[in-house]
């Protein structure tokens, strides 16, 4: 990828605080219940990826955390977002199904047109815009079909992509957009297919190592030029700073805990449908 000077545009996001942030049940293979967690490392974490995103010029909306529900910090999953309308999560496993009614009112209170999915589908976990597409995972979470409901709902092609390694288990864990154009990904996250798939549409991408993923760094939100990121994915790191990019390295070991990190914290709410 050249290094140019990158630019970032202000965006709107959702997050939900880790106020019942807890492992008490396990749905990826990071999450391990037998381990003590620490609500308040979890909240502190939490708290310096909203200001950092706040200091960065973003708007960020907090929808109200429920009780009994762990796992609702990572908003990402909570729903799809484009312009005046949210499809809003079907999720996989039952510990999470109450998510949902949380963002079905929150988005419906504010005026959206709001459905729920038919199919399982875990939001932007899995559906990540990039330019004119929505990429979306499936593997583990969403279902196939449910790309077909994605693309139907919003009008937007859909590139599906098969995830197969349960580390990854959402696409938000395997790729991250950087901006219109450029994408960073671990190829070894994808089958076959999917991996040709992301070098014919992007065959400039930063590629990360094993460590990197392993690290979660990944699990990044990018604004154009800012990119928060787990720290400690260091050949990451230094390609995004190689390519122009801002990284800024967040410390998400608590929340790492659940198998989640930045981006899993943080629902894009694109006020604007994507240009296409
Ligand atoms: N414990 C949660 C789960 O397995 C973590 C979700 C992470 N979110 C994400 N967007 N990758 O569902």
């Amino acid at each position: 990828m050249e290094t140019i000077a990158r630019r970032h545009t202000t965006r709107h996001y959702l997050m939900c605080p880790p106020t019942h942030f807890d492992v008490t049940y396990s749905i990826n293979p990071w999450m391990n219940p037998g381990k003590p967690t620490d609500q308040s490392i979890a909240m502190d974490q939490w708290q310096r990826i909203h200001d950092q995103l706040v200091d960065l010029g973003h708007t960020v909306d907090l929808v109200p955390p429920l009780p009994g529900l762990p796992d609702m910090v990572f908003a990402a999953n909570g729903a799809t977002v484009y312009g005046d309308k949210a499809l809003v999560a079907r999720f996989v496993y039952a510990e999470r199904d109450a998510e949902s009614p949380g963002y079905l009112d929150w988005f419906a209170a504010r005026g959206l047109s709001v459905q729920q999915a038919e199919l399982s589908n875990e939001g932007e976990g899995d559906f990540l815009a990039a330019g004119p597409w929505i990429l979306a995972g499936n593997g583990f979470r969403t279902d196939r079909r449910s790309h077909v409901e994605t693309e139907e709902y919003f009008g937007r092609p859909v590139i599906g992509l098969t995830l197969v390694n349960d580390k990854f288990y959402h696409l938000d864990t395997a790729l991250s957009a950087l901006d219109e154009h450029n994408i960073m990904y671990f190829p070894e996250a994808f089958t076959r297919g999917s991996q040709a798939i992301l070098r014919q549409l992007f065959p400039d991408a930063i590629i990360a190592t094993h460590e990197d993923a392993e690290a979660f760094g990944l699990n990044a939100v990018s604004d154009g030029k800012h990119v928060l990121m787990p720290e400690g994915a260091a050949n990451l790191t230094a390609q995004l700073r190689k390519a122009g990019f801002e990284p800024i390295g967040m410390d998400v070991s608590e929340l790492l805990r659940a198998g989640g990190g930045v981006k899993c914290c943080i629902l894009e709410l694109h006020d604007e449908a994507p240009a296409g």
